[in-house]
């Protein structure tokens, strides 16, 4: 029975926006995330990076994009085209304000789309990144398995998630978390490992901050 009060992804919750907030003022966000979760921001903003490493003409997915916070790693000038999905109508609008703001909007193009049936061709991306996302879908292996099929071979998945094993202080958070309906079955770091080793992916690395792992991999 879901929690009342919380609001899904489709009700554009004033929390997400919160959330938001969090992660465009480095500092008091940073604080918030390392007081809250224990995890270091700074990680994100990195791994975000890889988006703006990109050469001209690559393709890349974010999903899910929610308010386009990974945005922050797209260059005006990149000439990329950047696929922002969610499955929330509402969050891709959010996505596309932030891209306007950024100055980004030219190269960023919104799909609904559900991770668990993305509806791009194998192979169609040079990158793929998917921030804490993982742990609020459905299927996280039938999630993984989909971002690693829409990679070329090559290249990069990178992403971060509240897992199973981030800690055992987070566990109530991650009930309350499930209890609102917004957080899914999630997965631990060693089964992540093992999908992403079974789709082929190369050059692995797990790392933890607090109850997010980031991980990122290259698909063989
Ligand atoms: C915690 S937000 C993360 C979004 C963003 N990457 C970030 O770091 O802020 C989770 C997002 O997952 C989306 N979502 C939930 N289930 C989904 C699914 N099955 N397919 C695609 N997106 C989904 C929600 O709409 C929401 O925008």
């Amino acid at each position: 029975m879901p929690l009342p009060g919380f609001g899904g992804w489709h009700d554009d919750p004033l929390w997400a926006s919160f959330y938001d907030w969090s992660v465009e003022h480095a500092r008091v966000g940073g604080a918030l995330w390392r007081l809250g979760i224990g995890s270091d921001l700074g990680l994100l903003y990195e791994a975000a990076e890889e988006i703006g490493r990109q050469p001209p003409a690559s393709r890349v997915l974010d999903v899910p994009c929610g308010g386009g916070v990974a945005l922050r790693g797209l260059r005006p000038d990149q000439h990329l085209t950047y696929v922002a999905a969610d499955i929330a109508r509402e969050m891709l609008e959010r996505t596309m304000d932030a891209a306007r703001e950024r100055g980004v909007d030219g190269q960023v193009e919104v799909r609904v789309a559900d991770v668990g049936a993305l509806p791009f061709p194998d192979g169609d991306f040079d990158l793929v990144v998917s921030f804490t996302g993982l742990h609020c879908f459905p299927d996280p292996q039938l999630a993984v398995t989909e971002m690693v099929r829409v990679l070329r071979p090559g290249g990069v998945l990178t992403g971060s998630a509240v897992l199973n094993d981030t800690g055992i202080r987070f566990e109530p958070m991650r009930r309350v978390g499930r209890a609102a309906n917004l957080l899914g079955p999630s997965c631990t770091g060693p089964e992540l490992r093992s999908w992403l080793e079974g789709l082929g992916v190369t050059d692995l690395t797990l790392r933890n901050s607090g109850a997010i792992c980031y991980f990122r991999g290259v698909r063989g």
